[in-house]
């Protein structure tokens, strides 16, 4: 299975257009990483690639993947199927760079397809060749594209504690609401190759022992890093919110994912949905230090794994 990072930042990605935090500063003047919005690109095979979030950056994510590249004809995209984790705009905005032409398979919860099929935008993904399918936790699926048998991989979701997308906090329950199929994790294997599997869950709100048994035995997690310590967009004047009110825990304290995600049994452990307030992004920062003392590593893009 090949895996490829798109984006390892969160919404806004790092410089972000209106943020002159540190990690912000260091990458307008080449001395940081910067970072695209948040999403992923998986194989079984090098040939057929599914996208786990279609981020804002998508175009640019394409053009600085090969992989993603069209082969052959004149109109084609190797590019099958997109399966989402949930409707925040930094995962479904990307759809709309989808709009010319091709054929392809979106797989989300019958949630967030109503949150698409509701918005008179998207309706801009032709119909007659985009497929919508709608996935339930823990029924396994193939996320092949429209008239193809198999992408080669296997894909299973399960829900995770989030939050309603920004855009849909007026509604219904109230800001804080998280019904059912919200937010998902994933988790991916290759058919072919037998038990190798990788965790994806860009948006946690909590981990609870539901998260900690759904990704434990996973080869490689790829794991919500937004925020170090939950109040860290109020203290830097970014923002009014905290981790908790975004749906996003942090990495730091007894609560955290560091700690909460101790212990579990998963291979290597990659903070990925990194926001530009994180210090983690500081390469001299203790922070960062800290993150992978604990065995973490802070992904950035264009990072590869292969397993
Ligand atoms: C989030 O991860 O909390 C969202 O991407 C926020 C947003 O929609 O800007
Ligand atoms: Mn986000």
């Amino acid at each position: 299975m090949h895996v490829l990072i798109l984006g390892a930042g969160a919404g806004g990605g790092v410089p972000q257009w209106n943020s002159n935090s540190e990690a912000c500063r260091r990458a307008r003047a080449g001395k940081g990483p910067a970072l695209m919005q948040s999403s992923l690109a998986i194989s079984a095979d090098g040939r057929q690639w599914v996208l786990l979030n279609a981020s804002p950056d998508l175009r640019q994510q394409i053009a600085a993947s090969p992989a993603l590249h069209p082969k052959g004809d004149r109109r084609h995209s190797p590019i099958v199927s997109v399966v989402l984790t949930n409707g925040d705009v930094d995962h479904v905005a990307g759809l709309l760079t989808m709009r010319e032409g091709h054929s392809f398979g979106i797989y989300a919860t019958p949630a967030i397809l109503e949150t698409l099929q509701e918005d008179r935008i998207f309706r801009v993904l032709d119909r007659t060749r985009v497929e919508f399918n709608p996935i339930e936790p823990g029924t396994p699926f193939d996320p092949a594209g429209p008239g193809s048998s198999s992408s080669g991989l296997r894909v299973e979701a399960f829900e995770v504690p989030g939050k309603v997308a920004l855009y849909l906090e007026g509604e219904g329950a109230g800001p804080m609401s998280d019904p059912p199929g919200a937010t998902i994790g994933l988790r991916v294997s290759s058919e072919a190759e037998g038990g190798n599997s990788i965790c994806y869950v860009p948006g946690c709100a909590a981990i609870d022992e539901s998260v900690r048994r759904a990704v434990a035995g996973s080869d490689v997690l790829l794991f919500d890093g937004t925020l170090w310590r939950d109040d860290e967009m109020i203290r830097q004047g970014a923002g009014t919110k905290s981790g908790r009110r975004m749906g996003h825990v942090s990495m730091s304290g007894p609560e955290g994912s560091i700690a909460r995600l101790a212990g579990t049994d998963t291979g290597r452990k990659v903070f990925v949905h990194i926001n530009n307030t994180n210090p983690v992004l500081l390469s001299e920062s203790d922070e960062r230090a800290e993150a992978e003392k604990a065995g973490w590593e802070i992904g950035y893009d264009g990072m590869e794994i292969r397993l």
